[in-house]
């Protein structure tokens, strides 16, 4: 099973570095926070559930070797913590890892300072694990909306690269070919950084999945042709509501599906919802350098002094949206209502 990310034995925070795939497989091996933190801004290490995980490692190894009292041993990870947080926006599963890993020390503040790091190194481990399983389970439980022999489309990439490892909606569409169900998919090629072309498409050739590329002007078309059976993306927060922010460009496509009557699928973990907010509107949205735009792979595509906007997510109203697939279960409109008897019953767990 690929992890994009892990703890090493003596606790490097292990990556693959996806700014250089599919080209070549790098493996970095971070020892400072600082490092974790440029990992991230810089999406070597990218998608909700990964960037969660990596801050929970992050946040461990920073305080890892210190063996000071209390009162320092806490400011050092507020100041980790800060550090992390300030990374990216829009994914909330990075605050909810990193206010994870707090608790851990709010729940046991008599504890040595010793005992404290095992009891982090465990947690940051545990959220790993349990996002694993996570995926496994949305997968299993996103097949079964699939019809035989899908068309599937996604955007981005909502894989194994993505998460603890397995994916999200490329969880869903693993378990589906398993299964027999998914005969192609339709891999849009996510500009401006190709997670798609990049990531997408590679996690595909290593699993053997059949897939096309295309890029993201072409999925108006292939539906309008009959050439896609349902849509499939991840999330990078979920309101209240059921309002979604994912990868520049889901939007469009959940428009297009709309129209032309396919199902239009969020398969995201518990960990991807914000009940803080009651609608996306209000879901902070990333604004990336604009050179990610007016260039491609580093080579300049427009005129000098051209200028460009970059936004790096947008948000498909809940009205757009067939299915939640989480691993507690689907969760179909009314969202409000639905997400919240769903998410309730998880506080009682
Ligand atoms: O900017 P990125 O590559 O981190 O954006 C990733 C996405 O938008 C994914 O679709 C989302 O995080 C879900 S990942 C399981």
């Amino acid at each position: 099973m690929l992890k994009p990310v892990y703890l090493t034995e003596d606790d490097a925070v292990a990556i693959i570095d996806q700014r250089r795939l599919p080209l070549e497989v790098v493996w970095l091996k971070l020892r400072a926070v600082s490092e974790v933190a440029e990992a991230i801004k810089t999406l070597a290490v990218r998608g909700a559930p990964a960037i969660g995980i990596a801050a929970a490692y992050g946040v461990y190894i920073a305080v890892k070797d210190f063996t000071e009292g209390y009162d320092a041993f806490y400011e050092r990870f507020r100041k980790a913590k800060k550090l992390l947080a300030s990374t990216r926006p829009t994914a909330v599963n990075l605050f909810w890892a990193l206010d994870r890993m707090e608790r851990v020390l709010k729940e046991n503040p008599l504890l040595p300072v010793h005992k404290l790091v095992k009891k982090l190194r465990a947690e940051a481990v545990k959220i790993q694990e349990e996002d694993l399983e996570s995926c496994i389970r949305m997968g299993e439980l996103g097949a079964e909306l699939l019809p035989d022999g899908a068309r599937v489309l996604t955007h981005c990439n909502a894989g194994a690269l993505a998460t603890g490892g397995y994916g999200t909606a490329l969880g869903v569409v693993r378990k589906g070919y398993e299964k027999g169900r998914v005969e192609l998919v339709w891999v849009d090629e996510t500009r401006p950084l190709l997670q798609g072309a990049r990531l997408t498409a590679w996690e595909m050739e290593y699993e053997g999945i059949p897939y096309k590329v295309v890029t993201d002007n072409m999925a108006g078309f292939l539906m309008s042709k009959g050439m896609v059976d349902v849509v499939i993306v991840g999330a990078d927060r979920i309101a209240a509501n059921g309002d979604t922010a994912n990868k520049i460009g889901t939007y469009s496509l959940a428009v297009l599906a709309r129209h032309h009557r396919i199902p239009f699928i969020v398969a995201a973990p518990v960990s991807t919802f914000d009940l803080s907010l009651s609608r996306g509107a209000d879901i902070p949205i990333e604004e990336r350098n604009e050179l990610e735009v007016l260039e491609f792979r580093g080579v300049r595509v427009t005129p000098k002094g051209a200028k460009a906007y970059n936004p790096a997510f947008d948000v498909t109203p809940s009205e757009l949206i067939s299915f939640i697939v989480t691993e507690k279960g689907v969760i179909e409109p009314p969202f409000s209502k639905n997400i919240e008897a769903l998410l309730r019953n998880e506080d009682k767990v």
